[in-house]
């Protein structure tokens, strides 16, 4: 691929930006649209890639929201032409667990339409710690973080950014996670004294929009940040959702190493999802979700995060997460 002129010098802070894998109504790129807008005036340009190979039938009104907040729709198809990337400084990836092996392609292609700054899609773990870094989960976030550093010795001045949270709060309570929220009930695999470090999507979505407008010179492009509001032992979480919810979770701890068999069986039966669940687990519950210490927070101290109790009240009030976490159902029968 022929290379065009780079649209940043990589010394930021990045105004035009563009967000992959951010038009799913429950994606977490959606919380970054959304505080991006509140930021507007900082960009010259804020658009979201329309991927015309996906299914995008339900993405309607959310276009139509994003339309008339001023933001850029940028058509295309896949991720193998440059041309919809061209003219922006930085490409952030929000792509899900599905399209994270995508992300070397997105990487090449915006390289070569001349962008110099990337965020991957992390906003999770830090796949540095622990055994985080040979774990079924993270393999694709792995695998996307050394095609950077390889691309990065041939373009010396292409940067990027790791923002790194632990977990946000809306989805560590999700019965993807062995949270039965209709039941009060959850298998969780580890102890009471297990922690995570847990941030509300809303925070951390107002904590990336602070790191595009950090100011870095030519000699720190290649960053990470951490940033989370507090790391509670599953005691504290079962005790502050009782305070929020009214209802005392019944709560079964399984064995972690068990999680190993099951993750053998459904790599055997070829079930992706099932590999993935049981990989997630087996990080769960040897702590990997834990952020270390220190967290860049103070760096913003316009940010003040909501405190997990406050975070988990706005999740239950939320009626679109209420029908994620099941609690629509209940509402109707009551009814
Ligand atoms: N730490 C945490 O607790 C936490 C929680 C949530 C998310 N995250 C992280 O945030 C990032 C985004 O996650 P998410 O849950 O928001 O993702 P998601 O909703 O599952 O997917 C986001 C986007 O990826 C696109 N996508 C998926 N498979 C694709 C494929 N094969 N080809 C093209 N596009 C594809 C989807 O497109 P369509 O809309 O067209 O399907 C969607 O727009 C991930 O890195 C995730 O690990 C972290």
């Amino acid at each position: 691929m022929a290379e065009k002129t780079p649209t940043s010098t990589g010394s930021g802070p990045l105004r035009a930006v563009l967000l992959v894998g951010a038009i799913s109504e429950y994606g977490f790129g959606q919380f970054v649209v959304r505080e991006l807008i509140k930021s507007r005036h900082s960009f010259s340009r804020i658009g979201v890639y329309l991927d015309m190979n996906r299914d995008n039938a339900a993405k309607r009104p959310v276009l139509d929201r994003l339309k008339q907040a001023g933001i850029e729709v940028v058509h295309g198809k896949g991720f193998e032409s440059p041309d919809p990337f061209t003219g922006f400084d930085c490409i952030m990836s929000f792509l899900g667990n599905y399209g994270l092996h995508l992300q070397p392609t997105l990487i090449d292609s915006a390289i070569a339409a001349g962008v110099r700054h990337i965020y991957p899609s992390e906003y999770g773990a830090d796949i540095l710690v622990g055994q985080n870094l040979t774990q079924r989960y993270y393999v694709e976030k792995v695998r996307t973080r050394r095609h950077l550093e390889d691309r990065g010795k041939d373009v010396p001045e292409l940067g990027w950014t790791y923002v790194l949270f632990g977990r946000l709060t809306e989805w560590a309570v999700l019965s993807h996670f062995g949270f039965d929220n209709r039941a009060a009930r959850a298998q969780i695999y580890g102890t009471p004294d297990g922690k995570q470090s847990l941030i509300n999507a809303t925070d951390a979505a107002a904590y990336i929009v602070k790191t595009l407008l950090d100011p870095f010179s030519l000699t720190d492009t290649r960053r990470t940040y951490r940033f989370s509001e507090s790391s509670p032992t599953y005691a504290t979480l079962f005790r502050t959702l009782k305070i929020v919810t009214g209802r005392e979770y019944h709560v079964e701890y399984l064995d972690v190493e068990a999680a190993q068999v099951e993750e053998q069986a459904a790599k055997q039966s070829g079930n992706v999802d099932a590999e993935l669940s049981a990989s997630h687990k087996l990080i769960q519950g040897r702590q990997g979700t834990l952020l270390p210490l220190p967290w860049d927070n103070e760096r913003f101290p316009s940010v003040t995060p909501s405190s997990l109790q406050d975070s988990l009240i706005a999740a239950f009030a939320s009626p679109k997460l209420r029908k994620a976490y099941g609690l629509e159902l209940l509402e109707n029968a009551a009814a």
